[in-house]
């Protein structure tokens, strides 16, 4: 970019565009900025994830890049943004993410069980407990944030979700652990109450067990006496107000960049991926989500020798160096060409990174920079989105060793020998799914003060 263009964006960048609701614009408009922060499907609330992108962002590259019926691909899915919004827009949707938590929240958005289904899979659960009349056997991190009662429920559920390979569990039950997980812990209410399972705490990430004792016993906090049941009950109420239908999608939990280059996916198959990779450093994925991960079965997450982090650090991109993380978006960039339709299109997100005590890096336009010679894709645009600084997580609650900044660039590519130029149309914001979820849900929200 040249040193012109810079001034110009930085004075653009000033003030937001008009029409941007939450005050943020990209370099050519106010884009996904034009819908509210609230924009999208009532599943997207299903469990908050450190990283992940608004869904009127999936909406804006699905409008603008592919047709109902075409495929459209996250190898990165997180929280599962991508697949929901896909398949409610009737796309096919394809979802992928090695990290256990976000395999299960991918799983239940690209294919939600019906209502109906929902409320009979938690009576049988229910049904079957019996709840242990001695103490139950967690470490510590685990106890002290839960009533004993709450906790023994959410053991034997616990122990109901790990008595099958997670690759193998029917929608219901990817349903119930997503929901589940979206409740493990959060804030309470002013007036004590609490739709969260836990103590008073951020519900947004995890903070690191040592903390939270801290916090507990500098705020002498008391376990609510939660019934789990009950609360799942709730939260999928909520998450069903809006019609689900839509094609079935397919969730895997491959290493990314293997699953686009080695043929899971078929190559040439693919009319839209829009996806966000971990940037350098900025989010541990393992150490975010500990407490929605011991509920998956992965111990120790949350300390820093403990078995199940060095597992997930062996296996997530999220800790690499500068020539590391070239490395492994050489080999994205790579499994994107192989997978895309000569006429497709990948959106690829990726925030700027300040490192302590060195200079901001522009991420996405340096990794293009230095890779685009080698590969068979070509830039059909560079979006840069800025975003009000006190909006981004990561910047919140500052916990991360390099430091998300609030600039994300977009990388629109599509095959070298495409005919595909930069689309700049109106969008349409309309949501015809909204509210046209079950009766029942609504009826059972409605009943709550
Ligand atoms: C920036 S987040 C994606 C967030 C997503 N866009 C959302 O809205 O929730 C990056 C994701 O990459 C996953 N990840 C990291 N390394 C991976 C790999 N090698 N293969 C598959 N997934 C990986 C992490 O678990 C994390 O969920």
């Amino acid at each position: 970019m040249t040193n012109s263009a810079t001034d110009w964006t930085q004075s653009f960048f000033d003030v937001a565009e008009s029409d941007s609701i939450d005050g943020g614009t990209t370099s050519i408009g106010p884009l996904w900025h034009a819908a509210g922060a609230r924009w999208g499907h009532s599943m997207h609330t299903m469990c908050s994830y450190h990283g992940m992108f608004p869904a009127r962002l999936a909406h804006y590259f699905i409008q603008t890049y592919s047709n109902p019926g075409d495929v459209v691909v996250d190898p990165f899915s997180g929280r599962g943004t991508v697949p929901l919004q896909a398949r409610v827009e009737g796309r096919r949707t394809i979802a992928n993410d090695l990290s256990p938590l976000a395999y299960v929240l991918s799983s239940a958005k690209a294919n939600p069980p019906s209502w109906g289904k929902m409320m009979d899979a938690v009576g049988v659960l229910e049904k079957g407990y019996r709840a242990p009349q001695d103490d139950v056997d967690v470490s510590p991190d685990i106890r002290m944030l839960y009533h004993p009662d709450t906790l023994k429920q959410l053991v034997y559920i616990r122990s109901w979700l790990l008595s099958e390979e997670r690759t193998t569990w029917a929608p219901q039950k990817h349903m119930i652990a997503g929901a589940l997980a979206g409740i493990m812990h959060g804030g309470h209410r002013r007036d004590g109450s609490s739709q969260y399972l836990s103590i008073s705490m951020p519900n947004t990430f995890s903070m690191s067990p040592r903390y939270v004792a801290k916090f507990i016993r500098e705020k002498s906090l008391v376990p609510p006496d939660q019934d789990v049941f009950a609360r799942i009950r709730d939260k999928l109420a909520r998450l069903y107000l809006d019609a689900i239908e839509g094609p079935e999608g397919v969730t895997y939990s491959a290493d990314a960049t293997s699953l686009l280059a080695d043929g899971v996916v078929r190559p040439g198959s693919v009319d839209l991926i829009v996806t966000s990779p971990p940037y350098l450093r900025v989010v541990n994925y393992a150490t975010a989500n500990w407490i929605r991960l011991w509920l998956l079965g992965v111990d120790e997450v949350g300390r820093d020798q403990g078995a199940g982090r060095k597992q997930l650090d062996g296996v997530l991109d999220h800790g690499h160096g500068y020539p590391a993380y070239q490395t492994f978006m050489q080999r994205l960039l790579s499994g994107i060409e192989t997978s895309l339709k000569p006429t497709g299109v990948a959106a690829v997100v990726i925030g700027d990174v300040i490192e302590p005590g060195k200079e901001r890096v522009p991420l996405a336009e340096q990794v293009w920079s230095e890779l685009s010679a080698g590969s068979g894709l070509k830039l059909v645009q560079l979006i840069e989105d800025h975003l009000p600084v006190e909006k981004k997580v990561s910047r919140i609650w500052g916990d991360t060793k390099g430091q998300a900044t609030d600039k994300d660039c977009v990388l629109v590519l599509a095959r070298k020998d495409a005919e595909i130029s930069a689309i700049d149309s109106e969008l349409d914001w309309d949501e015809p799914y909204k509210d046209g979820g079950p009766d029942a849900a609504h009826e059972r929200l409605q009943r709550k003060p």
